[in-house]
C-alpha cells in the first residue's frame, strides 16, 4: 500500500512522493509578470522536498485576474518570465505545474491585504468583471459582472487554449485548470451563479457545458503524455450538498471521458453564506467518495498539516497525492518535518545535500 514518501506516476510524470504544492496566489506580479518574487518563491518549495509544484492561479486574460497583482499568461513576455521559473523546479528535482484560471465575478479585487473586496468601478486600477449571469457574489465582492454574450464565452475558451499552448512551451508538465472556487468556471456550473436561460444554462447538463468545452478545447493542444487536470468545488455547503454532489459526480464523468486526468477536490466558494465545517482534513471523506463515484485519481487540502496525517490520507484514506497550501508557505521545507514524523530513515535525502546531508549526520 502506497504511503506518502512513496513516488506516483500519472502518464510520463512520475512525482518523488505524494506532495503536491497547492496553487496559492502571491499578489506579487506587475501586469501579469513573474518576477523575483515568483522565482525564489517557487524554487524554495522545490528544494523543500515537494513533489509538484503548482504555480498560482495565472490569469488567462487581463479582465480574468483576481487582482491588478496576479500572474498572467495571455502573453509571450509573460511566459518569459515563467520559463527560468520551470527550469528551477525541475533543477530542484520537482514537476512544474500550474493553474491556469479565470476569476469571472470575482475579478477586480484589491489584494488580501488591502481589503480583499472588489475595487470599485471607475477606479484607476478597476475592470469590469464578466460572468454567466449579471448576478454579484455578495458580500465585500458586491459588483455586477456584466453577462457574457456567446462571443465571449468562445472568446474566454480560445484565451484557455493560448495560455495552455504557453504554458506547455515554457515547459509545465502539469496542467491544473482551476474550475473551483467561485471562479468563472465553477459560476458557471454553480446555480447560486448562472441563471442563464440558453445552453449555458438552466439544468446541470447546461450549466456543465462550459467547463466540458473548455477541457476540450485545452486538450487540443496540451501534450497527450502530460497529467491534464483541474480543481473544482464538489459542494458548496450550503445545505443542498448531496444534490450539488450528484452534480459533480455527473460533470466529472464527463470530464473524465473529455480526458480530464485527475481532481484536485476542492469547495465551490459560490455564495458567501455557505457554513462550512472546517476542521483538521475535512475535505478528506468527499475526496474519497469523488475518486470512489468517478473512477479519478484525487487529491485535496484544507488543514492537511501533519505528516502521520497525510500518510493515513494516502494509505487508507482513497487519496492519490495530498494537496498542502499553508504549512508550505509556514515552512517549504514541510515534506522533510514530515518524513522525521514519521520517522523515516535518511529524512534529510528529501532536501538537497546541502542542508539534507548536515540534517541526517548530526539530528
Ligand atoms: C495565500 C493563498 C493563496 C491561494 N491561492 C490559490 C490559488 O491561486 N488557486 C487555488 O485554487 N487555491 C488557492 N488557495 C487555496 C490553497 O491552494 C489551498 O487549497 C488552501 O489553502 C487549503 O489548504 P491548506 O489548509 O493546506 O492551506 C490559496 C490559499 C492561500 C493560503
Amino acid at each position: 500500500m502506497a504511503g506518502l514518501f512513496d513516488s506516483y506516476t500519472l502518464k510520463d510524470v512520475t512525482l518523488r512522493n505524494r506532495i503536491m504544492v497547492g496553487p496559492m496566489c502571491q499578489y506579487q506580479a506587475q501586469d501579469g509578470l513573474a518576477n523575483d518574487w515568483h522565482s525564489v518563491h517557487y524554487t524554495s518549495l522545490a528544494r523543500g522536498g515537494s513533489a509538484l509544484v503548482v504555480v498560482e492561479a495565472t490569469a488567462v486574460s487581463p479582465e480574468g485576474r483576481i487582482t491588478p497583482n496576479c500572474l498572467g499568461l495571455w502573453n509571450d513576455q509573460q511566459a518569459q518570465a515563467l520559463t527560468p521559473i520551470v527550469a528551477s523546479i525541475r533543477k530542484a528535482g520537482a514537476v512544474p505545474g500550474i493553474q491556469l484560471a479565470h476569476a469571472g465575478r470575482k475579478a477586480s479585487a484589491n489584494i488580501p491585504w488591502e481589503g480583499d473586496d472588489h475595487i470599485p468601478a471607475g477606479a484607476p486600477k478597476s475592470w469590469q468583471p464578466i460572468a454567466p449571469s449579471p448576478l454579484a457574489f455578495g458580500g465585500d465582492l458586491n459588483r455586477t459582472p456584466q453577462e457574457m454574450t456567446l462571443d465571449d464565452i468562445a472568446r474566454v475558451k480560445a484565451d484557455f487554449v493560448k495560455a495552455t499552448e504557453r504554458a506547455r512551451d515554457a515547459g509545465f508538465q502539469w496542467l491544473m485548470l482551476h474550475f473551483a472556487h467561485g471562479y468563472l468556471a465553477q459560476s458557471f456550473f454553480s446555480a447560486h451563479s448562472n441563471q442563464r436561460t440558453d445552453q449555458y444554462g438552466g439544468s446541470a447538463e447546461n450549466r456543465a457545458r462550459f467547463l466540458i468545452e473548455t477541457l476540450e478545447a485545452v486538450k487540443a493542444v496540451w501534450p497527450e503524455n502530460l497529467p491534464l487536470t483541474a480543481r473544482f468545488g464538489v459542494i458548496e455547503f450550503d445545505g443542498r450538498d448531496e444534490e450539488t454532489f450528484a452534480d459533480s459526480v455527473s460533470l466529472l464523468k464527463k470530464l473524465r471521458s473529455a480526458g480530464l486526468d485527475f481532481l484536485d477536490v476542492s469547495i465551490g466558494f459560490s455564495t458567501p453564506t455557505a457554513t462550512i465545517p472546517w476542521s483538521a482534513g475535512f475535505m478528506g471523506p468527499w475526496a474519497r467518495r469523488t475518486a470512489e463515484e468517478t473512477g479519478l485519481p484525487v487529491s485535496t487540502s484544507w488543514y492537511i498539516s501533519e505528516g502521520r496525517q497525510a500518510d493515513a490520507l494516502i494509505r487508507t484514506g482513497g487519496l492519490d497525492m495530498v494537496t498542502i497550501g499553508r504549512p508550505l508557505l509556514a515552512n517549504p521545507h514541510w515534506p522533510f518535518a514530515a518524513a522525521k514524523a514519521l520517522h523515516k530513515k535518511e529524512a534529510g535525502a528529501i532536501l538537497p545535500p546541502s542542508y539534507g546531508w548536515w540534517l541526517n549526520r548530526y539530528q
